[in-house]
């Protein structure tokens, strides 16, 4: 990479996405953020040296006045699960065709490296369980079929252009400056306050639905080191820690972390599209990028208590 070149975070004052920007200065990069603060907040990047152009992916005038110079762009913004359940429409104009918009504008400014973040939720109900790469992608959602078409399209690019994209899938992502309330809540901010204020954490469904959750620092330095590996252009790769556990186990987790003698918990109806099973196959990550979490759920989880506190 050219030195002094700029590199270009999408989403970047969202949750994940100032992590990255966190750590691409850290390690010495100049970094541009594009973020229409639709859930993303401005304070997520105080403390960073990233100048951030409030703006929309899909402003095509936007990207063609802030690409030139920008040698990598990490692709992060995107309306989440819960908005594209209520409005999908909007859910698809960001995640798809937005990044359609901004795959153009890349490849009209010669990007030299676009990462493209999508989600595990590509997949679907889990058919065989640790879910590779190769696992059949039939989402149950429609957040999924938009972060499918938006990876459908960073592929195509690749394969039709030569574009030199990057695909990556990371599995729940959950630490610092995740979202708690609203559209983006997550559910370990949710579990955690609730058991610190000793109220009952609210499960949808019977709780043995699983999740495969990994730290947001280890997420963000996967995406980072996949914007930095030849051998991964062109390639689709799972980002998560391969474990798997249950909403109940989780409740567990957080009470003991929380200091409560039991988990609290309370039932509601399952939510639409919910999946059963989601665990990582994490080969390809390990292999192409060398890439290992390095903080365990629980430590995890401490951490985030501190974090509150
Ligand atoms: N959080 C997770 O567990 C998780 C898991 C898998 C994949 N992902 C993916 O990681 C990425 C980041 O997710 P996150 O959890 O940090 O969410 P987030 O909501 O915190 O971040 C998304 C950011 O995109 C911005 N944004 C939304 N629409 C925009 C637009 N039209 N133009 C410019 N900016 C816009 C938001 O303001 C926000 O800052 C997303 O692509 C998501 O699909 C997240």
């Amino acid at each position: 990479m050219k030195t002094g070149m700029m590199v270009l975070v999408t989403g970047g004052a969202g949750f994940i996405g100032s992590e990255l920007v966190g750590q691409l200065a850290a390690a010495g990069r100049r970094v541009m953020v594009l973020d229409n603060l639709a859930t993303g907040r401005r304070e997520n990047l105080s403390g960073t040296a990233a100048t951030l152009v409030e703006g929309d992916v899909s402003d095509r005038a936007v990207l063609d006045s802030i690409l030139p110079g920008v040698d990598t762009v990490y692709h992060l913004a995107c309306v989440s699960l819960r908005r594209s359940l209520r409005e999908p429409r909007v859910g698809h104009d960001v995640n798809a065709t937005g990044t359609l918009i901004l795959l153009e504008a890349c490849r009209a400014a010669g990007v030299r490296r676009y990462v493209h973040v999508s989600s595990s939720e590509v997949y679907g109900e889990a058919e065989t369980v640790p879910m590779t790469e190769e696992h059949r992608t039939q989402p149950t959602t429609a957040y999924g079929a938009s972060k499918l078409a938006g990876e459908s399209y960073a592929r195509a690019f690749h394969r039709t252009y030569g574009f030199p994209a990057v695909m990556v899938r990371p599995f729940n992502a959950f630490g610092p400056r995740c979202h708690h309330e609203g559209d983006s809540g997550e559910v370990i901010p949710k579990f955690l306050l609730l058991a610190l204020a000793g109220r009952p954490m609210v499960i949808y469904g019977d709780g043995t639905q699983t999740r495969d959750f990994t730290h947001v620092s280890d997420i963000a330095r996967g995406i980072r080191l996949a914007g930095k590996c030849d051998e991964a252009i062109g390639e689709t790769i799972n980002l998560g820690s391969g474990k798997e556990i249950s909403m109940l186990g989780l409740a567990e987790e957080v009470a003991r972390i929380a200091g409560r003698p039991r988990a609290e918990v309370i039932h509601e109806a399952a939510r639409p599209g919910d999946v059963r099973r989601m665990c990582a196959g994490a080969g390809v990550a390990r292999k192409l990028l060398g890439f290992e979490p390095s903080v365990g759920l629980r430590a995890g989880l401490m951490g985030l208590k501190e974090w509150y506190e």
